[in-house]
Parts: C-alpha cells; sequence; structure tokens
C-alpha cells in the first residue's frame, strides 16, 4: 500500500491519522480493501421535492452542461428564431447581422451562463447557429460545442469556463455537417462527432483553428435510418430518421459503444475497426425522433484489476418506429415504449435484459445520481420527438436502483406541475438537486399555447434529500482534500461528520463527469465507484480522512473535472471538484 498522497500541508494531521491507524484500526484496514459492493441505503418514504428557482432563464433551454470552477451551467438554444428572452447588453454590441441579404440584425443573446444558486444570468453572444448541436468539456473544464444548423452546421465552437468568456467559433472546421450529431470525449481527452441529419459517418475533433478534410464512413447510421416504404424517393418529410444523436458510451476498454435505432456495435476509435456487433434490442426505435433515454451504469473501480470492471449499458422508452408519421402526419400520438434493456457490454455472449418502467416515456432525460442510482425525468408519455408531436406529459420522475433486485428497481416521484416536452434539459448539481429547464415545442418563442415555450427553472431534491436523514450526510472539507488526481494514485478526502466512526462498509466514493444534456440525450456522462483504501476515523475530533484510489487510466475516466461525492447509508455530501490528468 502506498502512502497517502497529500497534496496539501497537512502532513501533520495525516501522521496523526496513520498512528492511530495503526494502533486502532490496523485489522479493520485489510478486511475493509476487500469489502466490496455492500453499502446499505438507508430508504424513506420521501417522494422528492421540487422548488421553483426561476421564471427567466433568459433562453429556452434546449442544451445544458455544468461548467466546473464557476457556480454556472451554459444553456443555450438557437439562433435561428432570433429571439430570447434576454437582450444582448450594451458590452457586447453590435448586434448579431441575422441576414446578410437584408441587413436584418438579432439583438437578443442565444446563449447564457445561469448561476444555479441565485439564478443570476449572463448573456453570451454567439454568431453561427447552434440548434440541435452537441458538447463536451476539455481537460480544462473549457467546453467544446459542436454542430448545429445552417453556419453552425460545419462549426467547433469554445468557451473558456471564466466569468468574462465568450464564445470563440471556427464555422468551417468539420468535414460534414452535424445536425443531431452525438459528441464523445475520449480517453486522452479529445472528442469524436457521430452522425448528423444526412451525416452516416464520424470525425476527430482536431486542434482549434484545424479543419478536417473528409470524414469516415460509418454504415451503422445509413442501416439504421428509418424510411417509411413506398416514397420514392423518399421525401424530407416523409423520413422517419431514428437514427439521430446515436447513443455513444466510451467502454473501459477503450472502445466505443454506439447504439442506433435498435443496433449497436463496439468500435475501435484508434484502428476505427468494428470489434463486435450486439444483439437487436427490439420492441421499437431509440433514437431521434423516437427519442429514448440511456447511460453507461456506474462503473465499479477495482484494486488493480483493470480487466475484470464490468461495464453495462441501459436504454429506456423511445416509440414505436413509426410513431413519428402518425405524429407528425395525422396529429395521432402513439404510447411511448415501456421498456428498459439491460446489457452487458465487455461480456462474450450478452443478452438485453428487459424490465419495465412504471409507464411509458419518451425524451426524456437519464441522469445519473452520485449515489449511482439512475433518475429518469422530463418528457412524455405519447407521441416523439419534433415540433407539437407528443401529447401526455410525464411530469413524475422515476428513480431506478440500479443494485436493486429485479422486478422492484422502479420508483416513480414526486411530479413536477411543469410539463418538460422537447427541447428540456436536465443536470445534477454538486448538492445533489437536479437542476430542470426548458422546453419549446415550437417554431419560435410562444408562449401562448398549450406547452408553451419554457423559461421556467426547477430544482428537483431525490429522496436521498429527505430532511429526516439530513444528519448522515458527510461534508467534504474542500481545502483540506486532493483537488487534483493522478491516475493510478492514491488520494485523500477529509470529512466533516457526526458520526463518531465512519463505517466503511455503509460508505461509498464517487466520481461524476457532467454530461451535455440536449434532445434526450447526456453525452459522455459517467459515474465511477472509487475503491476505498482505509478510512481513518477522527483525525480531529468529528473529523475523518478518506483515502480512495484514482482510476487508473483515461478509458476508465477521461482527463478532466468530475464532481466527488461521499455518500454515507446512501445519503450523498455536496460534492466538490476534482481534476484528473
Ligand atoms: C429493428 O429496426 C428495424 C428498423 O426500424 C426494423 O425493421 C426491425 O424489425 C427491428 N428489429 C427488431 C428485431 O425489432
Amino acid at each position: 500500500m502506498k502512502a497517502v498522497n497529500a497534496t496539501k500541508s497537512h502532513r501533520i494531521a495525516d501522521l496523526m491519522a496513520i498512528i492511530y491507524g495503526v494502533i486502532c484500526i490496523l485489522p479493520l484496514l485489510f478486511v475493509s480493501i476487500y469489502a466490496a459492493d455492500k453499502a446499505k441505503d438507508v430508504t424513506t418514504s420521501f417522494p422528492g421535492q421540487w422548488e421553483l428557482l426561476t421564471d427567466n432563464s433568459g433562453v429556452s433551454a434546449m442544451h445544458l452542461i455544468l461548467l466546473p470552477k464557476l457556480n454556472k451551467v451554459l444553456m443555450y438554444d438557437a439562433t435561428i428564431w432570433r429571439i430570447s428572452k434576454i437582450a444582448l447588453p450594451p458590452e457586447k454590441m453590435p448586434c448579431r447581422v441575422a441576414n446578410a441579404a437584408t441587413g436584418e440584425l438579432d439583438c437578443w443573446s442565444h446563449s447564457v451562463l445561469f448561476d444555479y444558486d441565485t439564478a443570476k444570468l449572463t448573456a453570451l453572444k454567439i454568431m453561427t447557429d447552434t440548434w440541435c448541436s452537441s458538447g463536451g468539456l476539455t481537460v480544462d473544464g473549457d467546453f467544446v460545442g459542436i454542430g448545429g444548423y445552417k453556419d453552425g452546421a460545419t462549426t467547433v465552437r469554445y468557451l473558456t469556463s471564466c466569468e468574462e468568456c465568450d464564445w470563440r467559433e471556427y464555422p468551417r472546421t468539420l468535414a460534414q455537417p452535424r445536425w443531431y450529431s452525438t459528441q464523445v470525449t475520449l480517453p486522452d481527452a479529445s472528442f469524436m462527432v457521430f452522425g448528423g441529419r444526412g451525416a452516416y459517418d464520424y470525425e476527430y475533433i482536431p486542434p482549434e483553428g484545424q479543419t478536417n478534410k473528409e470524414a469516415i464512413f460509418f454504415p451503422l447510421l445509413k442501416d439504421t435510418h428509418d424510411r417509411l416504404p413506398n416514397v420514392q424517393p423518399p421525401l424530407v418529410e416523409d423520413s422517419i430518421e431514428n437514427n439521430l444523436y446515436p447513443f455513444v458510451h466510451l467502454s473501459p476498454d477503450g472502445n466505443l459503444f454506439i447504439f442506433s435505432n435498435n443496433r449497436s456495435i463496439l468500435l475501435n476509435p484508434k484502428t476505427k475497426q468494428i470489434v463486435r456487433e450486439y444483439p437487436i434490442l427490439p420492441g421499437g426505435s431509440r433514437n431521434y425522433p423516437a427519442s429514448a433515454m440511456s447511460a453507461l451504469l456506474p462503473l465499479r473501480l477495482k484494486l488493480g484489476k483493470l480487466k475484470k470492471i464490468n461495464a453495462e449499458v441501459l436504454i429506456c422508452g423511445g416509440a414505436p418506429w413509426d410513431s413519428f408519421y402518425y405524429a407528425e402526419k395525422h396529429k395521432k400520438f402513439l404510447p411511448a415504449l415501456q421498456d428498459c434493456g439491460r446489457l452487458q457490454i465487455l461480456d462474450p455472449n450478452p443478452v438485453w435484459k428487459i424490465e419495465k418502467m412504471p409507464a411509458p416515456r419518451v425524451m426524456g432525460d437519464m441522469m445519473i445520481l452520485p449515489t449511482g442510482d439512475v433518475l429518469m425525468l422530463n418528457g412524455a408519455k405519447t407521441g416523439t420527438s419534433a415540433w407539437n408531436d407528443a401529447e401526455e406529459p410525464y411530469l413524475a420522475p422515476v428513480l431506478y436502483r440500479t443494485k436493486g433486485p429485479k422486478g422492484s428497481r422502479f420508483r416513480e416521484l414526486a411530479p413536477s406541475n411543469i410539463p418538460r416536452m422537447y427541447h428540456s434539459v436536465a443536470g445534477v448539481l454538486p448538492d445533489g438537486k437536479i437542476l430542470v429547464a426548458g422546453s419549446n415545442t415550437h417554431d419560435g418563442y410562444e408562449y401562448n399555447a398549450k406547452y408553451p415555450t419554457e423559461l421556467r427553472v426547477e430544482k428537483f431534491s431525490p429522496p436521498y434529500l429527505d430532511p429526516s436523514v439530513a444528519g448522515l450526510r458527510q461534508q467534504i472539507l474542500v481545502e483540506a482534500s486532493d483537488e487534483v488526481l493522478s491516475y493510478g494514485q492514491q488520494f485523500s478526502i477529509k470529512v466533516k461528520s457526526n458520526e463518531r466512526i465512519l463505517n466503511k462498509e455503509e460508505l461509498t466514493v464517487t466520481m461524476y463527469a457532467p454530461p451535455f444534456t440536449t434532445h434526450g440525450i447526456s453525452m459522455s456522462q459517467r459515474l465511477l465507484i472509487l475503491v476505498i483504501v482505509e478510512v481513518v476515523s477522527d483525525v480531529f475530533p468529528g473529523v475523518h480522512n478518506i483515502v480512495a484510489g484514482a482510476p487508473m487510466q483515461g478509458e476508465l475516466a477521461p482527463p478532466g473535472y468530475y464532481l466527488l461525492s461521499v455518500v454515507y447509508n446512501g445519503v450523498p455530501s455536496v460534492s466538490m471538484w476534482v481534476q484528473i490528468k
């Protein structure tokens, strides 16, 4: 076992802790290294709780990502409508020229930084159209967005994570237009982008300012493009697709799991070889506009056992393959899919294990909670993505307990009273609440409609924020904990606690990469359950030291910023930002 890698000046405390540990808890150390997966959760009847944070998010949040280092999320929709609820401030003048031929100006902001504590808005100025685009974070926690509409389709844009920063845009970077494409973070913190309308291929994102000459053909996206039969040539409005915003997850072996419509493969991003093809997930279509939800389930790390790490993908909901046609052409809204498929992607002979949600859901968001459970929220029970193409908003989130016994994993929670239909988003905040924003099912901003363009932002408190278990919340002492992690190294977290002794069996330490959320897809979302090497209680009165192992390599956790949480009896601490590189 290595010595504690204390980067801060707390060596005396650590030394005291070690001496104390050697005398009092030595026998426990060895037991606890090998104690696996025993942490139990307190279960309460608390169904969760909603609160309204603000009436005006400035823009209707079609895209959202939490930015490290700031207390803020980045939210944006599109420039195409030339309208929002927040004007460009004087310091961002001149206005954007919306139409070069007519000289029409657009003096609205279409992207904002949003303080999730105070609801304060900072208007940003974007020139290219971000409509239905993608995004992700660099190793330094800065934002890289890809694609969009028209002038935005081949754009790569950058936003440094700082209070005063604004966009840098490179409109002709990509070889192909990327509208409804999926961005994924690779083990070296670079990006790839997959698909988009009419683009059956992928690209590697070049360094800032450079351009791509060509994309790499990717037949899966072509083969899974649904069209109505007997329409020749296929008309755009009769094209159903179901292959847009494909689900892309980085597998612990460094390959990419890619799911489109009902098929999936594993792609080696270095050799461009398709390593394997998985069984079809039956039951309907899962990608835009059929818009199911998907997550790579928490990766439980093991000491020095890289090869044995399990990777499971969960896909829930979606729509029958022709649902979009009925919604779009006949305003007939078919029930969404109610099933989930769960697949062990590194198993030699994996099969989809099917489970049933309490109700059907399309256009939902699937967020991994700091506890490792999954929250499904937003969306509708009938119809599909696209304008005015869904009904029966699904107002209640559903908690999915990833470790629970099959048949008792789902629990429907307290409903909101705000429908979050097409173009709505969610994000997990450091305090464990879920930020919920957006919903715009119109071609423009429309407030007098059954489902108006939504500018209200809510927070949802999941059951683990039940006030009656608040005493179990550990408080991370950020200044006394390691904030920069190295691959494969041990690091230390100090927590202030009500407990005299932290029972290691009831303790979980997790690390969460905040995703870019749009259209029901949460790009590059992942959560790691770390190995706890030792817990030394009472290094100071009421302060405990947790020594954990950082992930072994970028295939498990690409370099960048993560939210680190200490979970005790199923109750997560407020998390702290750590950077691994
Ligand atoms: C998979 O999707 C295609 C395209 O929608 C469909 O034709 C096919 O029947 C589906 N396969 C299964 C097994 O559901």
